[in-house]
C-alpha cells in the first residue's frame, strides 16, 4: 500500500524525534454530549498495521468515552519540537473493549507494568477523602496479579481513523502549510499560505 504524503511525513517526524519520549504525546479534542469541548493528552501507540489509523489506549470510565458514544469524532493536535511541525488530524473514533480483540490483546501484552496498573486506579473524578487515602495504600502486585496477564474490562483501545490533515511546518519564510483531504477514497493535497 502506498501511503499518502502526510503519513510519510508523520513517520519521518516520529523517526527524527524517536529519542524524545514526548514526541509520542498528542492532544485529542472531543465534544461532550452537551457541546462542551474537552481536550487532553494521550500517548500514540503506533499505527494499525498497513494502515493510516492511529492507536491509543484509555479507560472506559473516562469522560472521553462518553463523548465518543455521542459523537465519535475528534481532532488530534501533534507538535514536534525539534522539526517544528504541527499536524492537526481530524479523525473518526472506533473503540475496542471486547475480550477477543487481537489488537487490544497485543497492545495490552506489550504495556509496562506501571501502564497496566493504571487500569486499577479508582474511578476518575471522584472527590478525594484524604483520611481514607492515607490509610488505604493497597499493593497492586499482591492483590491483582491476574490483571497483568489479561486486559481488565475497563481497558479500551482507541482507533483514530483520519479524514483530514492540516500540516504546518514552521520553517524559514514562507512557512509551509498543506491541507490533506480524503475525497472519494483519495488524498488530495493543497498547499496554502500559513
Ligand atoms: C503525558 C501524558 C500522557 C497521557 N496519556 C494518556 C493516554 O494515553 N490515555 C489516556 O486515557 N489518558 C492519558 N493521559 C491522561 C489524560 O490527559 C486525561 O487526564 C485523562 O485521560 C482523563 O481525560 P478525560 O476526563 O477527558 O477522559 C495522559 C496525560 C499525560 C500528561
Amino acid at each position: 500500500m502506498k501511503f499518502p504524503a502526510w503519513r510519510q511525513s508523520l513517520v519521518r517526524s516520529l523517526h527524527v524525534q524517536r529519542s524524545r519520549p514526548e514526541s509520542k504525546f498528542f492532544q485529542v479534542a472531543s465534544v461532550s454530549p452537551t457541546g462542551q469541548i474537552n481536550n487532553r493528552t494521550m500517548v500514540f501507540r503506533g499505527f494499525v498495521e498497513d494502515s493510516l489509523d492511529l492507536l491509543a489506549i484509555t479507560d472506559s470510565r473516562s469522560d472521553k468515552i462518553q463523548d465518543w458514544q455521542t459523537k465519535a469524532e475528534a481532532e488530534i493536535c501533534w507538535y514536534f519540537v525539534k522539526t517544528r511541525e504541527q499536524y492537526r488530524i481530524r479523525v473518526n473514533v472506533i473503540t475496542y473493549q471486547q475480550a477477543d480483540n487481537h489488537v487490544r490483546n497485543n497492545i495490552y501484552t506489550n504495556l509496562s507494568k506501571n501502564a497496566k496498573a493504571q487500569f486499577l486506579w479508582p474511578t476518575p473524578k471522584v472527590p478525594i477523602d484524604n483520611d481514607v487515602l492515607d490509610g488505604n495504600s493497597t499493593s497492586v502486585d499482591e492483590e491483582n496479579k491476574d490483571v497483568f496477564q489479561t486486559p481488565p474490562s475497563n481497558f479500551v483501545v482507541v482507533r483514530f481513523v483520519p479524514s483530514y490533515v492540516d500540516y504546518l511546518h514552521l520553517c524559514e519564510p514562507p512557512q509551509n502549510r498543506e491541507l490533506h483531504e480524503l475525497i472519494d477514497n483519495k488524498w488530495l493535497v493543497t498547499k496554502v499560505t500559513a
